[in-house]
């Protein structure tokens, strides 16, 4: 297997007026292809620094991330925009749809910005809506849906481009026990059927059970698996 995702002695230091927050004090982790791993430690530990930095989202302090062979260090703001839309999927637990389209049209809005043509959408619309059992709820609102299921629509839209990676922040930190199980078993669906690349972090270690391997964080510090 292939490594997608490469994390060397990686370190973030948040400044605040005078007061310097250390967030990541050297980190080392490696991804391969087709994994699902989470991370998991309690809150304030990094979790989301790291994640961002992976996503190229946010710059470290110091330290390498290498996304399926590029160095994000080594690129200008718009080339790392670049590979965060072509190899990058995201989910939040705030599910961050736009609240004035339909399910359909946030996730082909996100098509559209990642450069799928017209064409290649409704096919892939159609498969990914079914795995994620969506079929019927295409042309509703955020609004009217229930929070698994706009969960469910935020995949879809992190995966309609087929990313090579998708990263996840806490993806059921807003679900009640049953939507949280249900997305927990679709993002292992998304694993296993399409081979997608995973990286989920979370504070919760029942959360991290659905992965194939979890590593701890603590202190800004990822801990040897
Ligand atoms: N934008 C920021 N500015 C200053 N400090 C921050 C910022 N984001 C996070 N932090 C601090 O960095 C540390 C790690 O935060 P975070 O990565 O959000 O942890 P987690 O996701 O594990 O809860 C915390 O002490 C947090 O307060
Ligand atoms: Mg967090």
């Amino acid at each position: 297997m292939a490594e997608i995702i490469r994390v060397d002695n990686l370190r973030k230091v948040y400044r605040l007026g005078r007061v310097e927050v250390p967030a990541l004090r050297g980190v080392n982790v490696t991804v391969q292809e087709g994994e699902f791993l989470s991370i998991v430690g309690p809150s304030g530990c990094g979790k989301s620094t790291l994640l961002y930095t992976i996503g190229g989202l946010t710059k470290p302090s110091s330290g390498k991330v290498i996304l399926d062979g590029d160095d994000l260090g080594q690129m200008n703001e718009a080339q790392r925009t670049e590979v965060r839309r072509k190899k990058i999927g995201f989910i939040f637990q705030r599910f961050n749809l736009l609240p004035t389209l339909s399910a359909y049209g946030n996730i082909a809005l996100a098509a559209h910005i990642a450069g799928m043509k017209n064409g290649a959408l409704g096919p892939e619309l159609d498969s990914i809506a079914k795995l994620l059992g969506l079929e019927h709820r295409l042309q509703h609102h955020p609004g009217e849906l229930s929070g698994g299921e706009q969960q469910r629509v935020a995949i879809a839209r992190a995966v309609i481009t087929r990313p090579k990676i998708l990263l996840a922040d806490e993806p059921t930190g807003n679900l009640d026990t049953e939507n949280s199980d249900l997305v927990l078993n679709l993002l292992k669906d998304l694993n296993q059927k399409m081979g997608q690349t995973i990286m989920m972090i979370t504070h919760n270690p029942e959360v991290a059970i659905y992965s194939d391997r979890i590593v701890n964080m603590r202190d800004g510090h990822v801990l040897e698996s």
